[in-house]
């Protein structure tokens, strides 16, 4: 099986990127250009292309660049085509709504036209999210109307019903995980509970004493992403293409979050965390909560680690990363 993932270099994209090597596939992976390496998620599974045996592949592409696309997919031929890329930052959303509406939305159009374009019989899935439930009130599943409140979001919207629309109009196994928050020590440096869990290391540590937050009413159905990734391949393994809600069935506030963190490291929350109004959004998504049950009735999909795990693993795996940075080592983040 050969499967072509793009986003591969995110927190989801290196984590499927290691599940599908370990079920046997060839595993191709879209990169766009930047000006230093931005591919260090995928250094415990980069293989060098001299040594021979090489699975995994990594293609210079760009969601904004259609021609590209379908080049790329001409010339691989994918059998699953999971579609990860994007602009996924809810507030740099609200600063860059045209940036964001042009790769998250329009590069899952010039994606799925890649597809029709290169002749190609394959199943895509789509990264849908449970942003574009919005202000929907919880708890949330597939028959949830979506009330998005974020350019993010909005644009999310678009791709799914594309998605839907490519499967109703062309026949294109394709399906939607429309995905909760989902975290692990990978996760991205700016989304809160990454935020969190590196200032609990480096105030444990002693390199700062505070750490400004935003919202800390917001909840979330937080879950982990290793679980998420498996359930991405399970909803291409389907025998018909369908759109699966993924998640805990579970939520806690961000608040709830820091309580959690600090204790871990033996630390009091309300003595570090601050707040400031700057990253709060113009619209804020106060409580997503999903339910899963069609996927655990029809994938088999379940959740293995809940919310207090979750947030001991990332606190462990910042406090070993710091201290192997303060020694000089190299951290271990693999998990
Ligand atoms: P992430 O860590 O932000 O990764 C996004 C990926 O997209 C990165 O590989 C990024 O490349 C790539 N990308 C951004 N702009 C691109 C462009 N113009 N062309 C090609 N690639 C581009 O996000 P994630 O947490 O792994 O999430 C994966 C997907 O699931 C996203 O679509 C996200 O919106 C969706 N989702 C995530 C969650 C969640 O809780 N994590 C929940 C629901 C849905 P760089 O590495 O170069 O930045
Ligand atoms: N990022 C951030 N930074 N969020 C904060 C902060 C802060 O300092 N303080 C409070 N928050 C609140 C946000 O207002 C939001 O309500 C919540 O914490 C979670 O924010 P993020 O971690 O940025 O995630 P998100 O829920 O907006 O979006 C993530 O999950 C979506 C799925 O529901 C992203 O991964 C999206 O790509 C994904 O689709």
């Amino acid at each position: 099986m050969r499967a072509l993932i793009t986003g591969i270099s995110g927190q989801d994209g290196s984590y499927l990127a290691e599940l599908l090597l370990t079920k046997g596939y060839d595993v191709h992976g879209v990169v766009r250009r930047a000006s230093s390496f931005n591919t260090s998620r995928l250094d415990p599974i980069y293989q060098d292309p001299h040594q021979g045996g090489q699975r995994l592949f990594l293609h210079s592409g760009d969601l904004a660049d259609a021609v590209g696309l379908v080049n790329l997919v001409a010339a691989i031929r994918p059998d699953e085509v999971y579609h990860l890329g994007a602009q996924s930052h809810v507030r740099v959303s609200f600063d860059q709504p045209e940036y964001t509406a042009d790769i998250t939305g329009m590069g899952t159009l010039r994606l799925l036209e890649a597809i029709r374009a290169a002749g190609v019989e394959t199943r895509f899935y789509q990264a849908s999210s449970s942003e574009m439930f919005g202000a929907a009130p919880p708890p949330q599943n597939e028959l949830t109307p979506f009330h998005p409140r974020s350019p993010y979001a909005c644009a999310k919207v678009f791709a799914f019903h594309l998605t839907v629309n490519y499967r109703e109009a062309y026949g294109l196994f394709a399906a939607n995980g429309i995905m909760m928050n989902h975290e692990s020590p990978r996760r991205g440096e700016m989304f809160v509970t990454r935020k969190i869990s590196r200032a609990v290391a480096r105030i444990a540590a002693g390199l700062q004493d505070e750490v400004y937050l935003g919202n800390l009413d917001a909840r979330r159905d937080w879950g982990y992403t290793p679980d998420y990734v498996d359930a991405m391949w399970r909803v291409l393994q389907h025998e018909e293409a369908d759109d699966f809600v993924i998640a805990t069935g579970e939520s806690h506030s961000v608040r709830e979050f820091c309580e959690v963190a600090f204790a871990h490291a033996d630390l009091d929350w309300e003595r570090h965390v601050r707040t400031d109004p700057s990253y709060d959004r113009p619209s804020e998504v106060h409580h997503l909560l999903g339910n899963a049950a069609k996927a655990k009735r029809v994938l088999g999909w379940t959740p293995t680690v809940r919310f207090e795990e979750l947030v001991r693993i990332m606190v462990d795996a910042d406090v070993e990363a710091l201290e192997a940075e303060m020694s000089g080592r190299t951290a271990r983040i693999e998990r």
